[in-house]
């Protein structure tokens, strides 16, 4: 069996914050722990204490059958290249939130330089029948960088995060180039059909391609394949986490804070995108129109994320003003409806917590997949499951429409959602948990590599027509 050679901005060191939340990181480590191979990619350190030269030498280590191979970043380089415009523009682009872009021409240089650079980094780590797996909005020009270096093996790039309309992805400065970039690559692969489909638009109209058919693109005398792989996670074990730590003390502080309460719960990096004040307006609309006071408690956990960013610094001083808000306006001396912990939880902690909830809100205003909702629908009771309520605008929702689906900038429609899942039939909840389990249950983190892997595999070496 051949190498795999994963390349990732994020990587989850084993020195390194092990602690850092992502979906990326989750999907990433559960195949290479089961399958090995070699990761490459950030070391997490920002520096400019290293001699040029040496700032390519890539640190190297071993944790079981994963090597890892990563390169720190120096300041400039984090600043333009992750901050500037992965964070800044590409983000928010992908996102459909262009209003967040923060675009400077210098960052979209720095972007492409650190591509080139993880290129020549990586190019003489590189075996002969390695297959190479790059992944997400941070590299698009790493596959064309690899190319330039000669390196032929077979090809896979996977974008994690929504691809929108071609038009809307061009107003992302330097977006032609980086779509001519990417094409590159022998597979490109997707978390649902509009994303594949809005992306081969995009090539098509500003990169020199033509669709060839539903899964393959011709450029100049290559084909590159398309194809959608949403990402999974191993819901059999999250399953079995969520269920041993309803036992651990914890999970049982919580339960007995609740005091009979109904909790609902939100878990997600502190990120524009995730919809958390309209989630918090949501769920102030649902505490205002109870009856009485004191029937539920909202736990949302956020992680704070990418606060080199302006936008995300701005998020956090807005959501803690509102959740400030929400408190002081609707609490009761002995009762606060909403409890903020902006941090990162451990993640068994965490799936104990969601077995605990009645409701699961996850109401991003657009996301890739969101792994959260999947973990949600694993952790719970298959006796007394609780309800998931899910925004139509994740990639998630067209695996789980089971679920409440809602549109989070409709603040009533959520609240409304809440109120119904909360005061659910358990009959109903069954129903419900059991489509959405069917849905989540027969694959893991490992399969979808391995089924990413074989039409990779399946290539003709360098996309030849
Ligand atoms: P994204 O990739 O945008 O962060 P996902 O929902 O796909 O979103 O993946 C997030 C992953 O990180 C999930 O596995 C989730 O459990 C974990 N996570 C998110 N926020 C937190 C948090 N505050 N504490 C612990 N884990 C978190
Ligand atoms: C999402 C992105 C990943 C990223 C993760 C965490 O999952 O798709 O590429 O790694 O968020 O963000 P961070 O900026 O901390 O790597």
């Amino acid at each position: 069996m051949s190498r795999i050679v994963v390349v990732s901005n994020r990587v989850p060191v084993p020195s390194g914050n092990a602690g850092q939340a992502g979906g990326l990181a989750v999907a990433l480590l559960g195949l290479m722990e089961r399958r090995g191979g070699l990761w490459f990619g950030w070391s997490g350190a920002v520096t400019d204490s290293r001699a040029p030269g040496q700032i390519d030498e890539p640190t190297l280590a071993q944790r079981g059958s994963i090597g890892y191979a990563t390169v720190d970043l120096t300041e400039a380089e984090h600043r333009g290249y992750y901050a500037g415009y992965a964070n800044g523009v590409l983000w928010p682009m992908l996102h459909a939130m262009p209003h967040l872009m923060a675009f400077r021409r210098a960052d979209l240089d720095t972007y492409r330089e650190v591509n080139e650079r993880f290129g020549k980094v990586l190019a003489p780590l590189l075996r002969d029948d390695d297959r190479i797996w790059v992944h997400d909005y941070h590299l698009l020009s790493l596959p064309a960088a690899l190319r330039k270096r000669g390196v032929g093996n077979p090809t896979g790039f996977f974008l994690h995060v929504p691809f929108p309309d071609a038009d809307s992805a061009m107003a992302a400065p330097g977006m032609r180039h980086l779509v001519r970039d990417v094409l590159g690559s022998d597979l490109l692969g997707f978390q649902t059909i509009a994303d594949r489909d809005h992306f081969a638009e995009a090539a098509t109209q500003f990169a020199g391609a033509t669709r060839h058919d539903e899964q393959h693109l011709l450029v100049e005398d290559r084909r590159v394949r398309l194809g959608v792989f949403p990402a999974e996670i191993d819901a059999a074990e999250f399953a079995a986490t969520a269920e041993a730590q309803s036992r651990t003390e914890p999970v049982r502080r919580l339960a007995r804070s609740l005091g009979g309460q109904s909790l609902l719960i939100g878990v997600d990096r502190m990120d524009p995108t995730k919809g958390l004040p309209e989630r918090l307006e949501a769920y102030r609309r649902l505490v205002a129109r109870l009856p009485e006071r004191g029937g539920v408690t909202l736990l949302q956990i956020a992680a704070p994320s990418r606060e080199d960013v302006a936008a995300y610094r701005r998020l956090r001083r807005e959501l803690h003003e509102a959740a400030g808000a929400l408190n002081s306006g609707l609490g009761e001396p002995d009762w606060t409806p909403l409890r903020l912990v902006a941090r990162t939880v451990n993640r068994d902690t965490v799936a104990g917590y969601m077995r605990l909830a009645r409701v699961g809100v996850v109401t991003p205003l657009r996301d890739g997949m969101n792994l959260v909702a999947k973990e949600y629908i694993a952790a719970q009771d298959p006796v007394d499951p609780g309800v998931l309520v899910l925004s139509r605008f994740a990639g998630a929702a067209a695996q789980l429409d089971s679920a409440l689906l809602v549109n989070p900038y409709d603040a009533t429609e959520t609240s409304e959602a809440m109120q119904r899942a909360v005061s659910m039939p358990l009959e109903e909840r069954r129903e419900r948990w059991k489509a959405g389990w069917a849905a989540i249950a027969a694959t893991s983190p490992e399969r979808w590599g391995e089924t990413f892997l074989n039409e990779l595999a399946m290539m003709e070496p360098a996309g030849t027509a």
